[in-house]
């Protein structure tokens, strides 16, 4: 394995421009968002790449000075223009599935700057991954340690591992399904288990134990779990080293919030590293992180052409041409995102803003007070650059938006709006028909 890239550096980091209004008009950075609506379409994801860049450097800059490395969550963005920017960074990724390998390294990310985690990894995933030579694989449970010292052993290798354990703390998340940390959950080893398991990988020939790491749930904006669950870590990692475990990395995991509504603040970047630092300093470990939101969230926003404006049974409605096919924060855990007019209007109104999705959940917004948009003028939903296009679907037989990647004044299509060939294509071949 070689030398994992540490990051550092005492350039202050510098604020990006993002989205503002200029001229009554939304810009990316510097392009009005009607010209590149005008060249792709709508709906379509636009990203900031200036605004990626900032907040990688802020959160890098605020563990300058101790050994680190910042495995972005590919989950939350995976496309590879946005990843490549991320590696020209100098981040690595923290992965969930064979794909997300595949695009990693499509990416140009090498193997040993992978970090693998998930809680259900096959064994082809996990032969893709000693075959990629990754950092480590997260281990989630005694089964898949068992699994991944077999698989290891059929290739003549060592597996890299690190052990996730779940530190069980009580974890506050805008919604139940974004919590990951707390007692009773799939992932993660019980914080009971970590002392067995340890003595237990001592005995495995095809496994190394490298770390101990934890994730304790997404978008938290306090810092009590983490004050509670980073002792609990430290005294894994205790007994890993007790076990004679060579231990190089401790992993924090995600979780960095963001603000969605305007009344939130942004997380406190370096109280987070203050009180991670204080943990890790006397390890003498290497600190990985594993931020999806923070890296990317705000960077994205989702732009749609309104279609209708509608009234019935007293309400006014905005029809939009995006739907929860193409976002479905808002439907699947009632996430606010604010919406904007991308040209400045006179008056307001109080209206549901609805896809056209045949789902009453499809809305992105309820009785939210806007801008009194018209049919064919542009909305944009904001913070959308983390968990949107990665959790796009095809439902209702809609091709995914296209996604553009602005960089100051320029603007590129960073992956393609799906045709409706593309819809069918694997469904094209003639039955084939086989008997058992
Ligand atoms: N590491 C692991 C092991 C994770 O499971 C996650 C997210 C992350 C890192 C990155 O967490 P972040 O920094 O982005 O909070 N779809 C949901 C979020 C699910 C997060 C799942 N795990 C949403 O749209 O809010």
């Amino acid at each position: 394995m070689g030398a994992i890239v540490l990051n550092g550096g005492d350039s202050a980091p510098v604020a990006s421009p993002g989205f503002a209004v200029a001229g009554g008009v939304l810009h990316a950075e510097e392009v009005p968002l009607p010209a590149i609506a005008t060249a792709v379409g709508t709906p379509a994801y636009v990203y900031c790449a200036n605004t990626i860049r900032s907040r990688f450097r802020r959160l890098d800059h605020a563990f300058s000075g101790i050994p680190h490395h910042i495995h972005f969550a590919v989950k939350a963005n995976s496309n590879l223009h946005v990843l490549r920017l991320l590696r020209e960074l100098g981040a690595g990724v923290d992965i969930v599935s064979g794909g997300e390998l595949y695009r990693a390294l499509e990416a140009g990310f090498r193997g040993d700057h992978v970090v693998f985690s998930g809680v259900g990894k096959t064994v082809t995933e996990i032969e893709q991954a000693l075959d990629a030579g990754v950092q480590l694989i997260n281990v989630e449970s005694e089964a898949e340690l068992v699994t991944i010292d077999m698989v290891a052993g059929r290739r003549g290798v060592k597996a890299p591992i690190a052990l996730r354990v779940n530190p069980e703390v009580t974890v506050e998340t805008p919604h139940a399904y974004i919590k990951t940390g707390e007692k009773g959950q799939k992932f993660g080893i019980p914080r009971d288990d970590v002392a067995r398991l340890v003595r237990f990988i001592a005995e495995l020939a095809h496994v190394e134990l490298r770390g101990l790491g934890m994730h304790l749930g997404s978008q938290i904006n306090n810092a009590e779990p983490l004050r509670d669950a980073l002792p609990r870590l430290l005294t894994a990692i205790a007994y890993a080293r007790e076990a004679g475990h060579p231990i190089t990395y401790m992993d924090v995991g995600g979780g960095l919030s963001v603000p969605y509504e305007a009344h939130e603040r942004d997380a406190d970047v370096d109280d987070y590293a203050r009180l991670v630092r204080a943990a890790a300093e006397d390890t003498g470990l290497v600190l990985l992180l594993e931020p999806g939101r923070y890296l990317v969230a705000e960077s994205g926003v989702l732009l749609t052409e309104v279609l209708y404006r509608k009234h019935a049974a007293g309400k006014d409605f905005v029809v939009t041409d995006a739907g929860m096919s193409d976002l479905i924060r808002p439907a699947l855990y009632h996430a606010y995102h604010a919406i904007e007019a991308v040209t400045t209007t006179s008056g307001q109104v109080t209206a549901d803003v609805v896809g056209p999705i045949c789902e009453s959940g499809d809305f992105f917004a309820k009785d939210r007070l806007l801008p009194d948009v018209q049919a064919g003028d542009l909305l944009a939903v904001r913070t959308a650059g983390a968990y949107g296009f990665t959790m796009a679907s095809n439902y209702n037989s809609r091709s995914r938006p296209a996604e553009v990647l602005v960089d100051g004044n320029q603007f590129a299509v960073a992956g393609a709006r799906e045709s409706l060939a593309d819809l069918v294509r694997l469904e094209r071949a003639p039955l084939q028909w086989r008997t058992a």
